[in-house]
């Protein structure tokens, strides 16, 4: 049987924390070194640009993202890790999709609808600062996955829809083209996959200040957990697991055994202060030995550059294929 095709990106504004890890990294790197699973996984700096027009920012957060899957442990060898910008045919490949996607699809988009929604609301002109990149950002993303023929796509709740869009744009152009030369991508949401709470007890989201950074000095990842919200019960009041955040955390890094002995330890009252000691020496010890080897990668960019030139040679010679294909299909080839 052929290998299923995995592909997801990763928008590069913001530093990995600790949600970004357990909901998204974390599996990704796992399904890196399944050899049952041929995953695409890459730096979307294109749709960083979209929300980020700060040249420091963007390449910064290029730079942590990076170098956070491969202190991680990506295998680079078994999966394709790339950054978008690296693949020309895919900004090629996004202006051909352009051509053939109906206005009134774009329009449908949650993203686009949202920053109209907030101009409205302000009493402003519904396109006030609405972008094009905006506005098209999905053909991008539908670029991004076909032009690696990415049959399972990864993504949180929110871009199921943009998947969805893919989907759609795929069938348009083998429709109109005649032809079969896009495969139908598919978004895959697991629900066993974690999403953690951040400090306020609301989802850990850039967006709401709340988030763990995944790679910080250890002192400051144990000040980081202390701040987690609890509430007012002292220790020896037994405690509730449901809606703690400090156990759900620790849920998403412990093992069967350590869940239990954490349930027990509720129940008989632990402290707040000892359960957030020992949820950071779990976290920790998951991830302790990874930081130094992030730290090495952040202070020698050169070996994070060279992984991803590796990931975009192996890369192109899927896309340069692909695109060759669509050249041909729409009538833009040599003339011989
Ligand atoms: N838009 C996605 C996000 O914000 C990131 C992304 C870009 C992506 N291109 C993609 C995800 C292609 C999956 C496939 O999360």
């Amino acid at each position: 049987m052929a290998k299923s095709r995995v592909l997801t990106g990763i928008t590069t504004t913001g530093t990995p924390h600790l949600g970004n890890y357990v909901g998204a990294i974390r599996p990704a790197i796992e399904a890196s070194r399944n050899s049952e699973i041929d995953s695409f996984f890459f730096l979307a700096n294109f749709h960083g640009l979209i929300k980020c027009q700060d040249p420091k920012q963007l390449h910064q957060s290029s730079k942590e993202i990076a170098a956070t899957w491969l202190a991680l442990g990506l295998d680079t060898d078994n999966s394709t890790f790339y950054r978008q910008s690296d693949i020309p045919e895919i900004a090629e490949l996004t202006w051909i999709l352009t051509c053939i996607t109906a206005k009134g699809l774009m329009n449908r988009s949650h993203a686009y609808k949202a920053a109209v929604q907030a101009n409205e609301l302000a009493g402003e002109d519904s396109d006030k600062a609405v972008m094009m990149g905006l506005f098209s950002y999905p053909i991008l993303m539908a670029a991004d996955i076909l032009i690696f023929r990415g049959e399972k796509i990864p993504v949180g709740k929110d871009q199921i829809q943009h998947v969805e869009m893919a989907r759609d744009i795929a069938q348009k152009f083998n429709h109109t083209f005649q032809c079969d030369i896009f495969t139908l991508p598919e978004a895959v949401v697991g629900d066993d996959v974690a999403v953690l709470s951040g400090l306020d007890g609301r989802k850990m989201s850039k967006s709401y200040g709340n988030t763990i950074p995944l790679f910080t000095t250890e002192k400051k990842l144990q000040k980081n957990i202390n701040k987690v919200q609890t509430n007012l019960l002292e220790p020896g009041e037994p405690k509730e697991t449901e809606g703690s955040t400090v156990f759900e955390i620790w849920q998403a890094f412990a093992n069967e055994d350590q869940i239990q002995y954490m349930k027990d330890q509720y129940a008989q009252g632990i402290a707040w202060g000892q359960a957030k000691k020992e949820l950071f020496a779990l976290i920790n010890d998951e991830v302790g030995g990874a930081r130094d080897r992030y730290n090495e990668l952040m202070a020698n960019p050169s070996l994070i550059e060279q992984e991803l030139l590796k990931g975009a040679e192996k890369a192109r010679q899927h896309s340069r294929a692909l695109l060759a294909e669509v050249r041909k299909a729409i009538g833009i080839a040599a003339m011989v």
